[in-house]
């Protein structure tokens, strides 16, 4: 294969309709560019995420050349579960601080609730610390200002792990967006489903309270708003949203504090039975005495003060344009995207889950103007979030070649994504419309 890195225009038009679209970032990692080096390697935040995907998943993976030197989390019984999921013999720590003086990490990851990213962040670039961190990077502009200073005034690095990138469906419209075949991208339209189980889930946790997760604008939207971005390549500029409450919180007509306990369980379609799960119940059931955090909390508690129904309508900075939606109470769950470019329409279908049987998980049609559609095949992933996960891990850990439009997400794109949730969620409470630039110094 010829140097992924210098792929010209006219090969991205040959792949675009090819399942060989894909192959420049394979899924086993064969274009290994140097020997790794082993790195120490802590996190803080070892809940399911920390612990599954960046904790146990790497024990495995990466053995050879990352060392487990600590874990930190708020609750030091959730800390002490996940090390037994882990396997590793790694102290836990009481305070971050000990973490970092004592373990003397050269790379963190930081996996905590959506609210404390950038303090972990900004506290581990002052010691010399890079970080992966979880999406999304902040959770307001504040925030967002203080972990840009902190990377430039250190000269470390940040990773944020946008993995929907990595699904090879997704690397197939990007690629097929730069061969250029519809043309410039005029504007968008892009809708999100999440159902009544992926859904609601978010409305059972601390994702419920805008000081913990900045609403599913930021929590949830930064994910899609990075894919936009990336896509078009090209900045958000200003943001116009409007959104409500209008299934779960203070709309349900009865509520407990959490599932198990429930006296409403036979009649609540969202009860949750957590006691399924052996995994859960260890890591939140058993440990929910030292912080009160309920797995299985009801989704109709009243102080939940997040969106379940949001749209906005954003411009970029090339002049495009994208009618942008989620809803968080659904039947299905997957999405609808539509690129209309000046010379013809790029249009995906995603079923992730629904009520009947379809015949394939993704399908993606590319449509000339005053010609024909095209189905391109899109290749069927393995792994977490269609495919991305694993190919994420791979390019961080064995740093694997690819071309410059698959390189990793770094701070730049973790602040666009979040600002454009920021924005959209500051025009809903103040009912306006909102320019990114005025939100930080870049
Ligand atoms: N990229 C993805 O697809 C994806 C998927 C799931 C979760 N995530 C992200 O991973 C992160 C963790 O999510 P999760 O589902 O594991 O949540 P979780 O609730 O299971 O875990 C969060 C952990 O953070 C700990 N914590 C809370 N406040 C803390 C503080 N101040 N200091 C230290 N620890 C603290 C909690 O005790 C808990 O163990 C979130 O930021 C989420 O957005 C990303």
């Amino acid at each position: 294969m010829s140097d992924p890195c210098s792929w010209s225009r006219r090969q991205f038009v040959k792949a675009a309709g090819t399942a060989a679209a894909v192959s420049v970032l394979p899924v086993s990692p064969v274009l290994a560019s140097a020997a790794p080096v082993r790195r120490r390697y802590a996190m803080v935040g070892t809940g399911d995420r920390g612990s599954g995907m960046w904790g146990a998943d790497l024990v495995k993976r990466y053995p050879d050349i990352l060392d487990f030197v600590g874990l930190y989390d708020i609750n030091p019984k959730r800390a002490a579960v996940a090390r037994e999921f882990l396997g590793v013999s790694c102290p836990t720590f009481s305070t971050f601080e000990e973490l970092c003086d004592k373990a003397k990490p050269d790379l963190l990851t930081v996996t905590t609730v959506d609210a404390f990213h950038a303090e972990y962040i900004v506290k581990a670039l002052d010691r010399g610390i890079d970080v992966l961190t979880e999406k999304p990077m902040v959770i307001d502009e504040k925030q967002c200002q203080a972990v840009l200073d902190a990377e430039k005034r250190n000269n470390r690095k940040i990773i944020v792990t946008f993995n929907y990138r990595y699904a090879p469906k997704h690397q197939l419209i990007k690629e097929t967006l730069l061969s250029g075949e519809i043309g410039r991208i005029v504007s968008v339209d892009f809708s999100w489903y999440l159902d009544v189980y992926h859904g609601a889930d978010y409305f059972r946790r601390w994702h419920r309270l805008k000081s913990r997760s900045g609403s599913l604008w930021v929590h949830k939207a930064s994910h899609h708003f990075d894919l936009i971005n990336w896509w078009l390549g090209a900045d958000p500029v200003e943001v116009v949203a409007r959104a409500g409450l209008e299934v779960y919180g203070r709309n349900g007509l009865v509520r407990h504090t959490h599932c198990r306990p429930c006296p409403h369980k036979s009649a609540c379609s969202f009860y949750y039975d957590m006691t399924k799960s052996e995994r859960r119940m260890k890591l939140y059931a058993g440990c929910e005495d030292v912080d009160a955090y309920y797995r299985d909390g009801c989704v109709f508690r009243e102080d939940v003060d997040i969106y379940d129904t949001m749209s906005a309508l954003v411009t970029y900075s090339n002049g495009t344009r994208m009618n942008y939606s989620v809803n968080a109470f659904m039947p299905i769950e997957g999405y609808r995207l539509a690129f209309n470019g000046e010379k013809g329409r790029l249009e995906i279908r995603d079923f992730e889950r629904q009520p009947w049987k379809v015949e394939t998980e993704t399908e993606i049609a590319l449509t000339k103007s005053f010609g024909q559609r095209q189905m391109l095949p899109v290749p069927i992933p393995e792994g977490g979030h269609g495919g991305g996960d694993d190919r994420l891990r791979d390019l961080i850990f064995r740093k694997i070649q690819v071309p410059d439009h698959m390189r990793l997400p770094d701070s730049r794109a973790g602040a666009m994504s979040c600002l454009t949730g920021i924005a959209a969620r500051t025009s809903v409470t103040e009912q306006r419309a909102v320019k990114i630039a005025d939100l930080v110094r870049l």
